[in-house]
């Protein structure tokens, strides 16, 4: 397994989607854990863009339950409709929110957080659980970020959840 992921810091965004997306795909291919595969996940997109947060909630039952994530303390668990990742969860797509402060319902875990996606786990049409990034800068999060974020939600092996 490789001991660090390299990058050319100062790229554009897509760029670095470019360049760590294959290298998340060769970091999780030899490891059969979700939960090792998610915090290796979370660690790279915070080491590559810096974000304020990165981190993954899974569904338990009615919830959805903190899992692997870098950054600051957060909350432990979100209702179905509660907060982006709620909303993430009851409508299946990938959520957008370019001002925290303007998005109905909003949980702030952390007040320096500013934007922020949430992207579904979608498998066999089920959300099995979503991936979280917040950042501490206001519309920072694009459609560049839900499309390099989403392949990389696509690679994450599910079964064993
Ligand atoms: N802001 C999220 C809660 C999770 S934290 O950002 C880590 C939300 O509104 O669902």
């Amino acid at each position: 397994m490789a001991e660090s992921i390299s990058f050319t810091a100062g790229s554009s965004r897509e760029q670095l989607y470019a360049e760590i997306t294959p290298q998340i795909e060769a970091l999780i291919s030899d490891e059969a854990d979700l939960i090792a595969n998610l915090a290796n996940i979370s660690a790279v997109l915070r080491e590559a863009f810096g974000f304020l947060w990165v981190g993954f909630y899974l569904v338990r039952d009615d919830e959805l339950v903190l899992g692997p994530f870098q950054g600051p303390v957060a909350c432990t668990r979100i209702a179905k409709g509660k907060g982006v990742c709620g909303h993430a969860w009851s409508t299946a797509t990938t959520v957008i929110v370019p001002d925290v402060d303007a998005f109905p319902g909003h949980i702030a875990c952390s007040s320096a957080s500013r934007s922020e996606i949430v992207v579904p786990i979608i498998r066999r049409g089920e959300v099995v659980g979503v991936l979280d990034v917040d950042s501490d800068k206001l519309n920072d999060l694009t459609a560049i970020d839900a499309a390099g974020l989403e392949k990389i939600v696509g690679l994450i092996e599910i079964d064993s959840i």
